[in-house]
């Protein structure tokens, strides 16, 4: 019901290679790229992650031609904001003039196709007829940056897309898995409430990687089959692959059996490492202004996360 209209993304100044962790980590540029495929990534200093949103935002609408009082519904996709509230999806509508209804949703690595699948609902359902999609994660905020084995891995970022009524959407599949212990980060139990007797977990985010891998790679092969099926496509008739770039290997790994020519899976992650919801987004934005999608391509987005939640959709490029 839906195509993409528009994209933006903006990424925080500050690079910090796998030498610069080595510094103070216990660590090398060698096991870290060897084992994930990232170099490097971007990491919030004196920017907000407001600030970072609302570019994309404004990126993506100057894109598509759109002015913010058109937008019908204004959807983020964050595990956690600047502020609790107002959310990051109304200080987006703030900056950019919208009255739209504007809401974030966590569904960790896998928002971005959550909010995707959300607004076909609303426009199939004659509710809005443009979408902003935003996704902002501040990932250097959640890790413990004593944890080797989970602070190198991630980026923080931005990127947001505008879509809109019409022929684009194909197919897409939504799913979880529960699991509260392979990835969690708690929040803060209570500021001082006389009353709370829960204590506070460590504020950090912790991951079992092996256990990750393991759904990841399968997780990520099923959620291609399906929505290939939903589609009437064979994983070979995809022209772009827009994997969730966690780690290299786990995107290989999930793709081995389908024989896709490598050439068609899209990678940023050595440049800006795990940057959850937002990574598709950013991905998407970068190889749109290369000018690589044409008219009538098929792109497949497929993403496993935290929750444990994972998706695929599937869309015709159709953008002007
Ligand atoms: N530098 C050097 N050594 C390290 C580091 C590091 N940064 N981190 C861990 N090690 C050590 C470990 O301590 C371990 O040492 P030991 O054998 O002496 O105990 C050794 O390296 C091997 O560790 P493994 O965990 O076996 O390494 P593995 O090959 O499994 O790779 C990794 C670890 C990269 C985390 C992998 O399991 C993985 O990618 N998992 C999936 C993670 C993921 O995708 N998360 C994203 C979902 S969460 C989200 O997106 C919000």
């Amino acid at each position: 019901m839906f195509y993409i209209a528009g994209t933006g993304s903006a990424l925080p100044e500050k690079v910090v290679s796998n030498d610069d962790l080595a510094q103070f980590l216990d660590t090398s540029d060698e096991w870290i790229y060897t084992r994930t495929g990232i170099h490097r990534r971007h990491v919030l200093t004196h920017e907000r992650l407001d600030d970072l949103a609302i570019l994309s935002a404004k990126r993506a609408l100057e894109d598509a031609h759109t002015e913010g009082k058109d937008v019908d519904l204004i959807l983020c996709a964050t595990m956690r904001g600047d502020t609790y509230t107002p959310s990051l999806a109304c200080t987006v509508a703030e900056a950019i003039g919208s009255h739209a209804p504007a809401f974030d949703l966590n569904a960790a690595c896998v928002g971005v196709l959550y909010a995707m699948e959300i607004a076909d609902s609303f426009i199939g359902t004659g509710k809005a007829n443009t979408v902003l999609i935003v996704s902002a994660e501040a990932m250097s905020k959640l890790v413990d940056w004593t944890d080797r084995s989970t602070c190198v891995l991630f980026g923080d970022g931005s990127g947001a897309m505008v879509v809109k009524r019409g022929e684009g959407r194909l197919a897409g599949v939504l799913t979880s898995d529960p699991d509260t212990k392979s990835i969690r980060m708690p929040n803060i139990e209570g500021m001082n409430s006389p009353y709370n007797q829960i204590g506070q977990e460590k504020l950090a985010m912790y991951m079992d990687g092996g256990e990750v891998y393991k759904f990841a790679v399968n997780a990520m092969g099923h959620r291609i089959e399906e929505v290939c099926a939903r589609a009437n496509l064979s994983p070979a008739d995809i022209d772009w692959y827009l994997p969730h770039q966690a780690n290299v290997r786990i995107i290989t790994a999930s793709l081995k059996k389908y024989k896709i020519d490598k050439d068609k899976v899209l990678l940023n992650i050595s440049e800006c490492g795990n940057m959850s919801a937002t990574s598709v987004m950013v991905l998407l934005d970068e190889y749109a202004k290369k000018g690589t999608f044409k008219k009538g391509d098929k792109l497949l987005f497929v993403a496993f996360g935290g929750g444990l939640t994972s998706g695929a959709v599937i869309i015709n490029w159709n953008k002007e």
